[in-house]
């Protein structure tokens, strides 16, 4: 997990900082940030989780999705400082970690759901997302829902058939959808003293 950077330093002095607490792919992040830096900047340009991909910067395109304690949101439209104690997963998280993929990372693979890949992580983060939401109940709505994720490369049908595998519903079963839906986040790594979880000051 990478250690948090100084997520301060174009800070005016006039203008406070805040020490916010976020929980990263399941591993505490204490930093201390400017009240106008994004989610999407503090993991990108602060923590070197470049997983996730700024695109429009405006709420448009979805290249930036991530899960808030489960639920997707645009990390762009995020300020870090209203996120304090909450769960954050991003695309680099999204594996168990023994290292086997989500089965959606797996159905993207099966079923050749990318080409450039720019917009892949928000995809994926977006269709874990509406997993957690209870999945579609039919292909309309499946687009529907997965309608604010963009790409440019137009491999729409690719991905909308990767993600119907595992969130059309009816799903397969309880048992598989309990082991394909992961409602709650990772259980976050207790700070330890080796340096696991680094404040900055
Ligand atoms: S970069 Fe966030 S929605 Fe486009
Ligand atoms: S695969 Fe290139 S933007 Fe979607």
């Amino acid at each position: 997990m990478p250690q948090a950077a100084p997520a301060h330093a174009s800070a005016p002095p006039d203008i406070p900082e805040r020490r916010v607490r976020l929980h990263i792919n399941g591993t505490p992040q204490d930093v201390v940030v400017a009240p106008w830096v994004t989610l999407l900047d503090l993991l990108r340009d602060h923590l070197g989780l470049t997983g996730s991909k700024k695109g429009c910067d405006h709420g448009q395109c979805g290249a930036c999705t991530v899960l808030r304690d489960g639920r997707r949101i645009n990390a762009c439209l995020a300020l870090a400082v209203s996120l304090d104690g909450q769960a954050i997963t991003t695309v680099e998280g999204l594996a168990s970690p023994d290292g086997h993929l989500h089965p959606l990372q797996q159905a993207f693979i099966d079923h050749d759901a990318f080409q450039c890949g720019y917009c892949t992580p928000g995809q994926l983060c977006s269709a874990v997302g509406l997993l957690n939401e209870g999945g579609a109940a039919t292909p309309e709505a499946l687009r529907e829902l997965m309608s604010g994720n963009l790409c440019r490369c137009g491999a729409y049908p690719q991905i909308l058939k990767a993600v119907s595998t595992i969130a059309l519903q009816p799903l397969a079963g309880d048992d598989e959808a309990d082991a394909v839906l992961p409602l709650d986040p990772p259980e976050p790594v207790v700070a330890v003293a080796d340096g696991a979880t680094k404040v900055q000051a």
